[in-house]
């Protein structure tokens, strides 16, 4: 019995399960919506660079110390550290992680439901015959609007909760064997119209050819919030994963497909936007409408962009699911094992306390854009606070936890099974979650904060 969860716990019954569960919550609008928009704020390449260091440094090992966690206790993520570290302080990090989900799915809920108003759009042909102004416009009405985006925002977190409480391994793996590859297609083809636009030059030399002197301590910490983000890490929605993972998996696998294929589409996202912005003198950094005011003008002059546009809003929507249900999960899974609720009691009661924030993260784009708090809307200031605030200091205590307080004997023993880590690259690893990563999480939230200067 010892290799099975206990209790009625649910697993994954597969090894492509789990791969597919984690690949599904890390590829979402943090790829394709947030990575090209942030990108364009902080200067393309010189941030892509920073970005690309903290996902292997950083990154990488905290994935894996959020799988062992969630593997070797079996746990919610507030859970875990009770079991594993009963009586200390290290459970805080798990309520960390609870308010970084219920922050991250509030305003995740907005975008999403603009890529779902956005399928309607496209099946009405709404981008046909449009300057890429008037499709600027049409975004920023949309978005301002009070009664529209909320609806398809709750539309879409009514599908998210459905989704959880019937359970989340059903319906992942086939998104993940079937339309994943669809939306890496569908990229591919926007990458080829792209690049062949004219004066696509100078999009690719944005996104590739790094100008330093651009960084900002405020990009630096960006690209580490948002290596966070877009691996789903820092607030145990992997540790969250890990305890539904069978012991024969192996986890340092898991670790490295989900990665590339994460990273892989975001590099493609961004060969997809940033040429086309160039080519149709759109404004890199104008923040997060950048995808949906560029890629209709792709669209457009694409053969065939009618059926692509609609299918690609809906590969982005069903994308955004399977990593708003692994958002949802963490929450639901805390009230589920810590209060003794029923899977579906505790998922009405989080996406109802989710969608509040949320409409007010949507109407905070129109009616409620006066509210501001360090000149950030409400949007912007849970996209902020959740992604360069709660996520890196939840990812600096998992690996300081795995490195100082599981240690190297439980590390061993939790990856050899269903695996191998040699010995070499255990110290590394090791190495990592003890020193490099929490040192440098701790520098770049200093340096932003004035606090160190460097
Ligand atoms: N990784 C997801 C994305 O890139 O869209 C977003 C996300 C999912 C963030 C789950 C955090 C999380 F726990
Ligand atoms: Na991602």
């Amino acid at each position: 019995m010892s290799n099975l969860p206990s209790g009625n716990r649910d697993s994954f019954s597969s090894k492509f399960g789990v791969i597919a569960a984690a690949a599904g919550s890390a590829v979402g609008l943090g790829n394709i919506w947030k990575f090209p928009y942030i990108a364009g704020v902080y200067g393309g390449a010189a941030f892509l660079f920073v970005y690309l260091a903290f996902i292997l440094a950083i990154g990488l090992p905290v994935m894996l110390s959020e799988l062992i966690i969630g593997r070797s206790s079996r746990k919610n993520a507030f859970g875990a550290f009770k079991v594993l570290a009963p009586g200390t302080p290290w459970r805080y990090i798990g309520i960390l992680g609870v308010g970084a989900a219920f922050l991250i799915l509030s305003f995740y809920g907005v975008v999403a439901g603009w890529s779902i108003e956005y399928i309607v759009l496209s099946l009405k042909n709404g981008f046909s015959a449009k300057s890429p102004d008037e499709i600027g416009l049409l975004f920023t009405t949309l978005i301002e609007s009070p009664v529209k985006p909320v609806i398809f925002q709750l539309i879409f977190m009514v599908l998210s909760a459905g989704i959880v409480i019937v359970g989340i391994q059903k319906g992942i793996e086939k998104y993940t064997k079937i339309l994943m590859p669809l939306l890496v297609i569908i990229l591919v083809f926007l990458c080829v119209k792209s690049v062949s636009l004219e004066g696509a030059k100078a999009g690719l030399n944005f996104l590739f050819k790094p100008d330093f002197s651009k960084l900002t301590a405020d990009g630096i910490l960006s690209a580490l919030g948002h290596a966070f983000f877009t691996l789903s890490l820092g607030m145990g929605t992997l540790i969250t994963y890990g305890s539904y993972i069978q012991k024969d998996n192996n986890l340092v696998n898991t670790v490295i497909n989900v990665t590339v294929a994460d990273t892989v589409i975001a590099l493609m996202a961004g060969i997809a936007i940033f040429p086309a912005v160039f080519a149709f003198g759109i404004e890199p950094s104008q923040g997060p409408g950048l995808i949906f005011v560029t890629l209709p003008n792709v669209f457009h002059q694409m053969p065939g962009g009618y059926v692509f546009s609609i299918l690609f809003f809906v590969l982005l929507s069903v994308a955004a699911l399977t990593s708003s249900i692994s958002i949802l999960e963490v929450v639901v899974a805390y009230f589920k094992e810590e209060f003794n609720m029923g899977r579906k009691a505790s998922t009405i009661l989080a996406t109802v306390l989710i969608s509040i924030l949320g409409v007010l993260c949507s109407l905070s784009m129109g009616v409620l854009s006066p509210y501001t708090f360090m000149g950030l809307n409400i949007f912007d200031l849970m996209d902020w606070i959740s992604a360069n605030l709660f996520l890196p200091v939840g990812g600096m205590f998992i690996a300081l936890f795995v490195g100082w307080y599981l240690g190297r004997k439980k590390v061993k023993e939790e990856v050899a099974q269903g695996g191998t880590l040699s010995g070499a690259l255990l110290s590394i690893f090791m190495f990592l979650v003890k020193f490099i990563a929490p040192i440098a999480i701790a520098i770049v939230m200093l340096n932003n904060f004035g606090l160190l200067k460097f």
